[in-house]
């Protein structure tokens, strides 16, 4: 390589550095889709922190502007204290065509006292039945944590404050999530007839409105697509993934850390695995469950 093509490169990835950083503002690449008036949000070009509400009118959400393919996404997020029951705090990605694709990461609220359960699942050609629950090591109402996903053509991490709590892993002969751009939502709404203890709480609107705040949103330097029915960008997608820390070395593998990362989790936290769900797939293991706990 010249030297002219040495610089510029330091020239392109300056330029990345300088977008990446920048991309903390709310307005710059998120909008409300729902329950405006319930959610408190920062005006153009202010503020940081979405607040979402929940009354027995409505819940709230926003969603990304634009579909990413493959890159890092995170958010901090604080949950409501208190009797959060029959509540469900989202923080997910979703493509929005036919056989879409979906990662979800769901805050099961409980009576108060009672801990929080997190869900996650993972949806490939519009199939999910993957869901997995988790105690947290912390009060998830206490204090900002962030929640977010590596995803590139090998593997989707699932990292809550930087620990791997569950991987997907791009598996020969299965379906994986590499042809569908998705969207980041963050969503509160009205899970009552499921989420806490198989939905025996019911919400109790007493404690209406119910709040959970969303901060430091983070896309890092993911793959943006204008067009989401744009194979052409998707396919500069691949090639950057390629280029980007998040798409090469140490982020195509999990490395030793985040192996015994995932084996603590399975032995201390896991509360519920599809994975080991005996009635539900008439006694079969999904093929996939074998390499994604590794
Ligand atoms: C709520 O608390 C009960 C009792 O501690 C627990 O069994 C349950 O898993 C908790 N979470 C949900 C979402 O029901």
């Amino acid at each position: 390589m010249g030297n002219m093509n040495v610089a510029l490169l330091v020239v392109c990835f300056s330029a990345f550095f300088i977008s990446a950083a920048q991309a903390y503002s709310f307005w710059d690449d998120f909008r409300m889709f729902f329950g405006e008036s319930v959610a408190k949000f920062p005006g153009p070009k202010v503020g940081q922190t979405v607040t979402l509400g929940m009354t027995k009118l409505t819940g709230s959400g926003f969603r990304s502007l634009s579909p990413y393919m493959f890159g890092r996404f995170s958010m901090k997020i604080k949950v409501m204290k208190g009797n959060s029951a029959g509540t469900v705090t989202a923080f997910h990605m979703a493509s929005t065509s036919k056989n879409w694709c979906e990662l979800d990461y769901e805050f099961l609220g409980n009576v108060s006292g009672q801990p929080y359960s997190l869900q996650t699942n993972v949806f490939v050609r519009g199939q999910g039945n993957r869901e997995q629950r988790i105690n947290l090591w912390f009060d998830p109402s206490n204090a900002y944590h962030e929640y977010g996903w590596l995803w590139n053509q090998n593997q989707v991490l699932f990292l809550v404050d930087n620990i791997v709590v569950r991987v997907f892993k791009h598996q020969k002969g299965l379906p994986y999530l590499d042809y569908q751009p998705m969207y980041i939502y963050g969503t509160l709404w009205n899970g009552e007839s499921w989420a806490t203890r198989g939905g025996r709480d019911k919400i109790n609107w007493a404690y209406q409105p119910f709040q959970a705040s969303y901060t430091a949103f983070n896309i890092h330097n993911s793959c943006k697509v204008k067009n989401p029915l744009s194979l052409t960008q998707i396919q500069t997608c691949y090639k950057r993934a390629s280029l980007s820390t998040y798409g090469q070395g140490v982020n195509l593998i999990l490395t030793n850390k985040q192996i015994l990362e995932l084996r603590k989790i399975r032995s201390k936290y896991l509360t519920y695995d599809y994975c080991t769900d005996k009635t539900r797939f008439a006694g079969r293991v999904p093929p996939e469950c074998r390499k994604n706990w590794p």
